[in-house]
């Protein structure tokens, strides 16, 4: 079984409200949320107000992803906001066992990013806290963007190490991700696919989703 987030960001920015009826009306498991600081990518999206905007009106689970420089600071408003699965990136934070117990005992999942050049064996010694990686398959920063082939040999790395650390963990791909590299995807091991352009430059975004959790 394979969970499907589409992600917020490539919606039109002036409909979030639309966009989230449509997603909790989906086959969509997750709602991704990409928060971007300008710091730590260079681009600036959106925060805490539209986060507990968007949690107002859904039920579906909030997967929130930080792409903000030292994340530690902002775990409890980020819960209080509505966040039930919270990321932060590798690169982000000096403390990441620390920033990880502390994301579980706030009460959400805790999610690891790493950026493109960050090699999974970096986890190792974290793996067994951590509930979720996220291998970010394009540059953080931006949507739309093209996905990068070594994500595949990532995973395939990734899911030894699970086998042998952290049997449970679950394997997210974020960048790129679409209807003609998913079921490479999830047989490669992932189980958690991230779409933000797949899903909403199409036509007919239910469908893509539907597909996408085919
Ligand atoms: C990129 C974000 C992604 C982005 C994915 O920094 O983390 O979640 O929204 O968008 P697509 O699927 O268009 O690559
Ligand atoms: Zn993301």
């Amino acid at each position: 079984m394979h969970l499907i987030s589409p992600s917020l960001l490539s919606a039109d920015q002036g409909n979030v409200a639309q966009a989230v009826t449509m997603l909790s009306e989906s086959m969509a498991d997750w709602i991704h949320f990409d928060v971007m600081d300008g710091l730590f990518v260079p681009n600036i999206s959106f925060g805490f107000p539209l986060l507990q905007a968007v949690r107002k009106i859904t039920t579906k689970t909030l997967d929130v992803h930080l792409m903000v420089v030292e994340p530690e600071r902002y775990i409890e408003r980020f819960r209080d906001a509505g966040a039930d699965v919270l990321t932060v990136h590798y690169e982000a934070s000096r403390h990441l066992h620390r920033t990880i117990e502390a994301v579980k005992s706030a009460g959400m999942m805790a999610g690891v990013a790493l950026n493109p050049h960050t090699s999974v064996e970096l986890l190792v010694d974290i793996l067994s806290v951590a509930d979720m990686v996220l291998i970010m398959s394009v540059n953080p920063g931006f949507g739309g963007q093209k996905f990068i082939d070594q994500t595949y040999n990532k995973i395939e790395r990734l899911v030894n190490l699970k086998a042998k650390y952290r049997p449970d963990l679950l394997i997210q791909v974020d960048g790129g991700v679409d209807l003609s590299n998913k079921q490479i995807l999830i047989d490669a091991g992932a189980n958690v696919l991230v779409a933000g352009n797949a899903v909403f430059s199409a036509p007919n975004p239910l469908a893509v989703i539907a597909e996408l959790k085919s």
